[in-house]
């Protein structure tokens, strides 16, 4: 049982000592601070810790560094997290463990979040503090120097322990993925065309090769780019193991750590990982159901100087909006003078099932200032790992030398399987295959959210690729829904985990559609629905009673 409401979190916060120089990342250092109050007694069993969201607006963290430090509190076993009481301390015991040593490092600051007037942006312009890691019996310890806050939550909450509860079939439905259906994909014909690359490669095509990739298979990407409506040339494209070393290799090529990059939000949190990985500062632009907010970009760039744009015009992950044709254009018409690198991220263009196909923002007029990243990933194979970026070859050069030494080039075989299956017979037809079996399938997923979620559940039907983005009702917390859901045998992914800068009040889920046939979806939503319905009655009901008044019906 817990007792009484929840601490306040401005006490608990003015009892936590922590040093934004240290060594010890922030959220060990608030996981420390909160087991030196329980062992000193100012906690104790069943006392309710404060909410995230307020201890982290108290201490000015993100709240997923305290979501993070509440995490090793509860591995620890120190707390419990009960849907309705939020966090409470299970036990005393090993609170007095060991704290760790909060030594300073030159320069060092943590990873977190700055107001900038109305604007709130990621980071602070240098690397993040090292978590120490392999701290595990006998396993030496080492500082690491990478985070990836929002992937972790992405993988922690799609992973199958999570889940308690099965399917009425006794698997579980798994709505959080992002992938496409393993079945949809064309592992035969890639089969086929992995062979032939093989059984026509000579010793000598196997030998050190340039960075910038083969040229027939370069000529072919450029080939299938301007299909899609890229200003594409052979001599522009780079061949890459696909968007994630796009970007990173753009990030490292030209961008130094503390300079702002304009991101949408919500946005590919890969991306945004990655971006802050390397101490860019994220400053969010809105999306909304045309895409970015072109509008604002003018105001921001005047204001910030960033030095990139990163967007995904054509099935924007997780939204599945397309950058309309307006402002595509205003998009292109600001790009000249904006003095800033236009990132266009393409990975399921193909899969459109709104509009016209759309001319990508790199046309002949932006070709100079727009990188645009090509990936297979979602309609090929991701496991490929072949893809590409289009750049003017002023970039390109040291974009291929950054590319040397990083992985000196993408295997030549796989470049050839790719090359040989994007020009052989059925590529269009397995496009057409998955694009009409996704389709099918997001309807279907829409048509069971509107008959079975409140009607104040909100969501734009997705234009194109994988995924929708679901609004939960107001008065649902959506740990909690995710949380029930889990239970119920359902996997959603946590709309947290898609935003550069946390906001309070997020409460979304991102559902892959594509993964799953449509029965299976119609279940999955069911049981979400139970999972909302619930959260939302606990909420009323604890409305109710913190305004002293008996819930009406619940
Ligand atoms: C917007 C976006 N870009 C790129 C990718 C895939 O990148 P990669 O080619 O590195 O697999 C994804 C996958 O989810 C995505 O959503």
């Amino acid at each position: 049982m817990s007792r009484g409401p929840a601490r306040a979190a401005g006490d608990v916060a003015a009892q936590l000592p922590l040093d934004p120089q240290a060594t010890v990342p922030l959220y060990r250092q608030v996981a420390a601070g909160i087991r030196d109050l329980t062992a000193a007694g100012a906690l104790a069993e069943g006392d309710r810790l404060p909410p995230i969201r307020d201890l982290a607006q108290a201490l000015g963290l993100s709240h997923i560094t305290v979501s993070q430090a509440y995490s090793v509190l509860r591995a620890d076993g120190l707390v419990r997290a009960t849907p309705g009481q939020g966090t409470v301390i299970a036990s005393t015991q090993g609170a007095a463990a060991e704290r760790p040593h909060v030594g300073r490092r030159r320069g060092a600051r943590a990873w977190g979040w700055q107001g900038h007037g109305d604007t709130t942006v990621s980071g602070d312009g240098e690397r993040s503090v090292p978590p120490t890691i392999g701290q595990g019996e006998g396993a030496p310890s080492w500082p690491g120097f990478v985070r990836s806050p929002r992937s972790s939550i992405l993988q922690a909450a799609v992973a199958p322990q999570d889940a308690r509860g099965t399917s009425e079939d006794g698997t579980l439905i798994h709505l959080g993925t992002g992938q496409p259906d393993a079945a949809l994909l064309p592992l035969a014909a890639l089969r086929h065309a992995w062979a032939a690359a093989l059984r026509d490669a000579s010793p000598h095509d196997l030998l050190y090769a340039g960075p910038q990739g083969d040229p027939e298979v370069r000529a072919a990407l450029a080939e299938y780019c301007r299909d899609l409506g890229y200003a594409a040339a052979s001599e522009e494209v780079l061949i890459t193991t696909g968007t994630q070393q796009s970007i990173d290799l753009v990030i490292r090529t030209f961008i130094q750590p503390g300079e702002h990059v304009l991101v949408e939000s919500p946005g590919y949190p890969s991306a945004l990982d990655l971006l802050e990985n390397h101490g860019c500062r994220l400053v969010p632009v809105p999306v909304d159901a045309e895409g970015l907010r072109v509008d604002l970009l003018a105001g921001y760039i005047a204001r910030f100087r960033p030095r990139l744009l990163y967007l995904a015009p054509t099935g924007h992950n997780p939204t599945g909006t397309v950058l309309s044709a307006r402002r595509r254009d205003a998009l292109r018409a600001l790009i000249p003078d904006a003095n800033l690198l236009v990132l266009e991220d393409d990975v399921c263009s193909e899969l459109l099932y709104e509009g016209r196909p759309q001319p990508g923002v790199r046309i002949a007029q932006t070709r100079g200032h727009v990188l645009t990243f090509k990936s297979f990933a979602k309609t090929i194979l991701p496991g490929l790992r072949v893809g590409c970026l289009l750049a003017a070859p002023p970039l390109l050069g040291p974009l291929a030398a950054t590319k040397a030494l990083t992985d000196r080039f993408t295997s030549p075989l796989a470049q050839h399987a790719l090359r040989r299956y994007l020009q052989g017979r059925s590529v269009r037809a397995d496009l057409a295959r998955a694009r009409e079996a996704y389709w099918e399938r997001r309807d279907a997923l829409a048509a069971a959210l509107a008959q079975a979620l409140p009607a104040d559940a909100q969501w734009t039907l997705p234009s194109a690729g994988l995924n929708l983005w679901l609004a939960l009702p107001p008065g649902c917390d959506a740990a909690e829904v995710r949380h029930l859901a889990a239970e119920r045998g359902v996997l959603c992914a946590p709309g947290a985990a898609f935003f550069a800068v946390p906001d309070p009040a997020e409460a979304h889920l991102r559902l892959t559609f594509a993964d799953s046939p449509p029965a299976v979806l119609g279940d999955g939503v069911r049981r979400l629905a139970e999972a909302v319905l619930t959260s939302r009655t606990r909420g009323m009901r604890q409305d109710h009673q913190a305004s002293g008044r008996l819930p009406l019906s619940v």
